[in-house]
């Protein structure tokens, strides 16, 4: 056993730390570095116990210190990522609910809803669809925000709309947030002012090359054919028929926003710029989407 009941909580977290360290983990399932992830560790341990003062002096119960080491090594041996061992992700200042039926949010779109999406909608908007919705994450921020607007959370996945009912119902949303089974727009009514979509867009190949983490998250939540562009491409040509006149889509590619570019080389797509960095994130107003006419 790493940890005993003399250790300073300091002495806890370094020590963890340590051990994070030389594992040879991925760290970029909500935080970029083994410091920060024991600190969550150990931090969220402490309060689960019934702790709300948190000192560095202080020494921990046994009780808590056997589920950090019990978690520590299925962090370490099985490479989890320690949101899916602590069913707990942040995303916009917010707690979500994760397990592995959903991806651990970390889309920068929520640099965009913390600044109300400003200055790419001027009007507050009334409809908003978060296609392609894992845990909920992005429209239940965006409920948030907008606490005027109805939301409409869509996936595909049974699993995935299950984990999302869970957070909405943990965040009182229940009145304004919607669930809907959708293949894309398929089940749909629109029009939506504001869509904001996260969708798969790895390609297989990039998929392959990903660390073992992600591997623990589901396959059709990362992978989409052709090179990663099928899902978002088929977004972009049904966009325009769910958003209103003044609507705005907002579409996360990631990585493949310069397959997509190459793909479209006229395409007037905006690539948004983030403070917390991240990029591959469009937008395109209704009006451009019909005149490019996808
Ligand atoms: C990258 S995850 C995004 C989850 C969430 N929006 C986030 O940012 O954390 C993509 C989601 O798309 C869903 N999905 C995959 N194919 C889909 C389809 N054809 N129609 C709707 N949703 C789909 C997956 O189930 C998964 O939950």
């Amino acid at each position: 056993m790493l940890f005993n009941t003399q250790q300073t909580l300091k002495q806890i977290v370094t020590l963890a730390s340590k051990e994070l360290e030389r594992a040879d983990l991925f760290f970029g399932h909500g935080t970029d570095n083994s410091w920060d992830e024991a600190c969550w560790l150990v931090e969220t341990l402490v309060q689960r116990s019934g702790i709300d003062q948190i000192n560095a002096e202080m020494a921990l119960e046994e009780v808590v210190l056997n589920e950090l080491q019990k978690l520590l090594i299925r962090r370490t041996k099985e490479k989890i990522p320690l949101a899916y061992l602590l069913n707990e992700a942040w995303f916009a200042g917010l707690p979500f609910y994760v397990d592995d039926q959903v991806i651990i949010p970390r889309s920068p779109i929520a640099e965009l809803i913390k600044n109300r999406f400003k200055p790419l909608i001027a009007d507050e908007p009334k409809r908003i669809l978060d296609l392609c919705c894992g845990s909920g994450c992005i429209g239940l921020a965006s409920a948030f925000e907008f606490p005027g607007a109805k939301i409409v959370l869509a996936d595909l996945s049974t699993e995935a709309l299950t984990v999302a009912a869970i957070n909405k119902e943990k965040h009182g949303l229940n009145s304004r947030c919607t669930l809907q089974q959708s293949d894309l727009f398929t089940d749909l009514k629109g029009p939506f002012d504001l869509i904001v979509s996260n969708p798969p867009y790895v390609g297989e190949a990039e998929y392959m090359t990903l660390p073992y983490e992600y591997k623990h998250e589901p396959t059709m939540a990362l992978v989409s054919e052709r090179n990663g562009l099928e899902i978002p491409v088929g977004i972009l040509r049904q966009a325009a028929d769910y958003l209103t006149e003044d609507g705005i889509l907002i579409l996360e590619v990631g990585n493949s926003w310069q397959a997509l570019a190459d793909l479209y080389p006229k395409a007037p797509f905006l690539w948004l710029e983030f403070e917390n960095g991240g990029e591959g994130i469009l937008s395109l107003s209704y009006k451009q989407l019909r005149e490019y006419g996808f």
